[in-house]
C-alpha cells in the first residue's frame, strides 16, 4: 500500500491492464483501445505537452490536451496552434474542441482530419466559466438541444472522414432546475459518438460542493449501449475504485487530482491492475519533477524561459501540498524569473524529508462557491434558439481558456 516508487515507468504503450484482476476491460473509442480506462481531465492552463508528458511516463491512459476554439483554429492562431501540439511520441493525440456552432465546428474537425493533427476528437461542453456561457457555449450549450445535436452530427460526420472518434464532455446541466446531461448522452450517442464523459456537477456549482456520482451512475444506465466515463472529485486512486464500483461507469476522468502530481497516473495504472503499490514521493522527487516540468515548459513556449517560469508559477502550491515548505521559500518560488533561480531555490529545501502523509492528499486547485450562471438572454425560455440566439451563436465563438 505504501511501497515508495522513485522512478517513472517509461513512456509509450507498455501498460497493458487486462490482468486477470483488472478492475474494468480497457476502453474501446472506436478504433482506439485505451488499455487503462483513464483520461487526463482536458485543463485549459495546464494539460500541455509538458504536463501530459510527465503524466503519461507514469501510467497508461488518454492524455487530453486543453480545449482549443474552433475558431481560432481555423483562423490558424499561433496560440491555438501550440495548444494542439503533440510530441511525436503521443499515441493518441488527443484534441479538445471547444465550439458554439456546427460549421465552424466542421471545419476545425476537418482541418484537423485532413492535416492529420488528431487521433481522437473530444467536444467540450462543460466549461462554466461566464465568458462562455454569456455566449451560449460550454456548459450552457447542451440546453439548446437542437444545437448541440447539429455540432455533435457535424463533428462525428467530419471526423469519420479519418476514422477518429469523437467523444463529449458535459456537465450535468445549467442548475438543478435545468439538467441535460441524460438527454444530451443520448442525443450524443444517436449522433454517433463513441463515449461520453460526465462532470457530476451543474454550471451553476462552478467547482464547489461535491461532484454527484449518482447522476453519474444514472448516466451510466440510461445509456446502456456506450461507453460513459465519469468525472469529478478523484483525488486518489482509491476514489477512483470507488467511482467505478458506486456508478458502474467504463472509466474516469480526472483532473484537480493530479495537479502537482503526475505520479497519480501511476497510482490509476496500479488500482486498475488490482495492485496495491502507490507513489509516495519525498521531497526530493517533488523537486526534481517540478524541475523537469518547468524545463519541458521551456520548448513548449518555444525557448521563452521567462513565459515557461510564469507558467510553472502556478503549479508550485500544487507540488508543494503538504510538504514542510516555509511561506518565505514558496513566495520565491511563485515569483520565479529563471531555472538557474528555481533550481537554487529547489536546493535550499531538505532532499531527505519524506512524504508527508494525509496532508498531501485530498482536494487541490479550484474550488469556491456557487456563482450565478451567465446566459444569453431568454436562454431557458425555450431549448430552441429564437433568432437573436441564432445570430448571436454564428458571431460567438470566443477565444478563451476552459473550465
Ligand atoms: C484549471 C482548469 C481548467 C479546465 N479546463 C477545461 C477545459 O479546457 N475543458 C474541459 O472540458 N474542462 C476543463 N476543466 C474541467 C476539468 O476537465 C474537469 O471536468 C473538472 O476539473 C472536474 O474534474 P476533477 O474533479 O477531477 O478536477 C478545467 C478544470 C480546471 C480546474
Amino acid at each position: 500500500m505504501t511501497e515508495t516508487l522513485e522512478r517513472p515507468a517509461a513512456v509509450g504503450g507498455e501498460h497493458n491492464a487486462a490482468t486477470a484482476t483488472a478492475l474494468l476491460p480497457p476502453l474501446q473509442l472506436g478504433p482506439i483501445t485505451v488499455d487503462t480506462p483513464v483520461v487526463l481531465a482536458p485543463m485549459a492552463g495546464i494539460t500541455n505537452t509538458a504536463f501530459r508528458r510527465l503524466c503519461r511516463e507514469y501510467g497508461g491512459g488518454l492524455y487530453v490536451n486543453e480545449m482549443v476554439t474552433a475558431r481560432a483554429l481555423v483562423e490558424r492562431r499561433p496560440e491555438s496552434l501550440r495548444i494542439i501540439k503533440h510530441e511525436p511520441d503521443e499515441v493518441p493525440r488527443s484534441v479538445q474542441l471547444y465550439s458554439v456552432d456546427p460549421v465552424t465546428t466542421g471545419h476545425a474537425v476537418r482541418m484537423l482530419v485532413e492535416e492529420d493533427r488528431a487521433d481522437h476528437i473530444d467536444l467540450n461542453f462543460g466549461c462554466p466559466v461566464p465568458k462562455v456561457t454569456r455566449k451560449g457555449g460550454g456548459s450552457a450549450l447542451p440546453w439548446k438541444i437542437r444545437l448541440f445535436e447539429s455540432i455533435v452530427a457535424t463533428a462525428v460526420r467530419e471526423a469519420a472522414r479519418g476514422n477518429i472518434p469523437v467523444t463529449v464532455k458535459m456537465r450535468k446541466g445549467i442548475d438543478e432546475d435545468h439538467l441535460t446531461y441524460i438527454e444530451a448522452g443520448k442525443v450524443a450517442r444517436d449522433s454517433g459518438v463513441v463515449a461520453v464523459a460526465l462532470h457530476g456537477r451543474t454550471a451553476r456549482q462552478h467547482y464547489s460542493g461535491q461532484a454527484d456520482w449518482e447522476a453519474i451512475a444514472r448516466l451510466r444506465e440510461s445509456l446502456p449501449d456506450l461507453p460513459v466515463l465519469g468525472n469529478g472529485d478523484i483525488w486518489s486512486a482509491e476514489d477512483a475504485v470507488r467511482m467505478v464500483e458506486q456508478t458502474g461507469v467504463d472509466g474516469v476522468v480526472v483532473g484537480r487530482g493530479c495537479q502537482g502530481r503526475p505520479w497519480l497516473f501511476g497510482d490509476l495504472q496500479a488500482a486498475f491492475e488490482g495492485r496495491e503499490d502507490r507513489y509516495r514521493p519525498g521531497v526530493s522527487m517533488v523537486c526534481q519533477t517540478l524541475l523537469r516540468h518547468a524545463q519541458m515548459l521551456i520548448p513548449y513556449f518555444d525557448g521563452d524561459e521567462r513565459k515557461a517560469m510564469q507558467d510553472i508559477r502556478k503549479h508550485v502550491a500544487w507540488y508543494f501540498k503538504g510538504y514542510p515548505v516555509g511561506s518565505a521559500l514558496r513566495t520565491q518560488l511563485v515569483t520565479v524569473e529563471s531555472m538557474a533561480q528555481l533550481q537554487e531555490l529547489l536546493d535550499q529545501l531538505d532532499q531527505s524529508i519524506g512524504y508527508p502523509g494525509d496532508d498531501a492528499e485530498g482536494p487541490r486547485g479550484r474550488a469556491g462557491s456557487p456563482k450565478k450562471v451567465h446566459l444569453p438572454e431568454d436562454w431557458l425560455a425555450s431549448q430552441e434558439l429564437n433568432e437573436d440566439q441564432r445570430q448571436m451563436i454564428q458571431d460567438a465563438e470566443v477565444d478563451t481558456s476552459g473550465g
